[in-house]
């Protein structure tokens, strides 16, 4: 896939959490994966420990062993579907209702289809923080989540999308099993979704007003 003809400020914005466009259907070559997580690991790390590791899954079993426990987590107590319910919950009418259950609609979508995008990508940090310092575990996971934004943001300059997802992480040691990770030295940070979008035109997505959270010199 040529890169596409977006500049740095498009790409940062329009770099979204694609779930129903995603592509169920067309293959992600192994080379524009791997080209992702090259761009992915020239980003910071703690104290130049290059920690992290990237499990990417295409063999359709695994693929569909870890959409059964995100969906198992999706479908427990206090998971996705309950947050999803008590959302659509507090409308005030029948119309807000079907708006809000419109606009949950792809996380559920997700839910059910996971196990059919064709890539799916784990990153993950050497070393445990349970039990740790908020400063230790703010090092820990620093580690891992800029290359995973990296990787986000290259795999959408090649026409594919992505979505960081926490959800399996309910049953992070029955992943870890699944894929052979040592779950006492290493944490799973996430699952992402990759696919080729359905078009390549995103919108930068709705903020607060900048002011409500820009703090200078002090809160
Ligand atoms: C830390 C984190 C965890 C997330 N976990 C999930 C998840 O498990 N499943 C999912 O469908 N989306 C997940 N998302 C995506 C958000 O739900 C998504 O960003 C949201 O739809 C809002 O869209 P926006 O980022 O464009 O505002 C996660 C996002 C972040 C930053």
């Amino acid at each position: 896939m040529p890169i596409l003809d977006l500049s740095i400020d498009e790409l940062l914005t329009t770099t979204r959490a694609v779930r129903k466009r995603l592509d169920l259907t067309r293959p992600v070559e192994a080379e524009e994966i791997q080209q992702c997580l090259e761009l992915a690991v020239q980003a910071p790390t703690p104290g130049s420990q290059q920690n992290w590791h990237f499990i990417v899954v295409t063999d359709p079993s695994q693929r569909g062993a870890l959409a059964a426990l995100y969906r198992k987590g999706a479908h427990s107590p206090g998971g996705q579907e309950d947050i999803l319910k008590q959302i659509i919950a507090t409308a005030a009418d029948e119309k807000e209702a079907a708006y809000l259950t419109r606009k949950v609609d792809p996380a559920r979508y997700l839910t059910e289809h996971l196990h059919e995008v064709p890539v799916h990508v784990i990153p993950c940090i050497e070393g445990r923080v349970e039990n740790r310092s908020a400063a230790e575990q703010a090092a820990r996971w620093g580690g891992i989540w800029p290359a995973t934004w990296s990787f986000m943001l290259a795999a959408r300059s090649r026409g594919l999308g992505t979505v960081l997802t926490t959800i399996h992480l309910d049953f992070e040691q029955e992943a870890a099993d699944v894929l052979g990770i040592p779950y006492e030295q290493v944490m799973q940070a996430g699952l992402i979704p990759v696919a080729y979008t359905l078009g390549t035109m995103f919108k930068p997505a709705a903020r607060k007003p900048l002011e409500s959270v820009l703090h200078w010199d002090r809160w």
